[in-house]
């Protein structure tokens, strides 16, 4: 894994110094793809000569994940592109990411939109991500539109959600809505049941909610919400 440190002061010395930089904005890039053939779908370019330059300009720009670096020009992504749309290059680049951004948010309270038996909410954020037994998972009623809400300590940067899907009936799982704040940050509709997986969000605030599309039951393991 190779760490490319940023530190506006020392920009120059880093440039001399290409192995580890040092630097004050705290934002610290790993290369997660070495000369690959897949980027994820850049929001926004700007020129740059090296990748220090590019990990500088990404460290300002608000949303900005990671970016790759070709021909003198810096590409810049979001985590949900970084999480979901991975588009193919025809010339072979290298993809950084932020690594100490995002850390697990904490979570204070939930609800959900009606529960079936003892399946609390609590169940999806306790810490146990035991996916075979039903019984450590959140699961709403049947009906249309089964959501779950999960209360963050504080106001933050939500990233991406990791969920633990329950391994039996997958598929009930595979066309839900991330909303955080009320407002919708991400639609999913997979083709094929996943057991655990990212979804990319990218959007500010202090409630994040899972809504099924599908009209069964809303069953979460354990969600855990990553952001900053
Ligand atoms: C992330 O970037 C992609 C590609 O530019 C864009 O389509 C998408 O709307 C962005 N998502 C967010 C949440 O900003
Ligand atoms: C999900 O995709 C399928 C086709 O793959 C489509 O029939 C369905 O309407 C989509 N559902 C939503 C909620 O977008």
């Amino acid at each position: 894994m190779v760490q490319v440190k940023v530190q506006w002061t020392s920009l120059l010395l880093s440039l001399l110094v290409l192995t580890v930089i040092p630097i004050i904005l705290g934002f610290t890039f790993e290369m997660v793809t070495k000369d690959g053939l897949k980027s994820p779908a850049s929001m926004s370019t700007m020129p740059g000569i090296t990748t220090i330059e590019c990990s500088v300009k990404c460290a300002q720009t608000p949303g900005c994940y990671g970016f790759s670096w070709l021909h003198g020009l810096c590409r810049f992504f979001n985590s949900s592109s970084f999480f979901v749309s991975l588009s193919s290059s025809s010339s072979k680049l290298s993809v950084y990411k932020l690594v100490n951004a995002n850390k697990k948010l904490s979570l204070v309270g939930c609800k959900n939109s009606a529960t079936r038996q003892s399946y609390v909410c609590t169940k999806a954020m306790d810490g146990n991500r035991e996916q075979n037994d039903v019984s450590f998972c959140s699961v709403t009623m049947r009906s249309s539109n089964q959501w779950w809400k999960a209360q963050l300590s504080a106001p933050s940067q939500v990233e991406y959600l990791t969920i633990y899907n329950r391994i039996k009936n997958a598929e009930l799982l595979n066309t839900f809505n991330l909303l955080v704040d009320g407002v919708e940050c991400n639609r999913v509709n997979l083709t094929e049941p996943f057991s655990i997986a990212n979804f990319g969000c990218n959007a500010f605030g202090s409630k994040v909610r899972v809504v099924n599309q599908l009209y069964t039951h809303l069953i979460l393991c354990e969600v855990e919400i990553y952001g900053y």
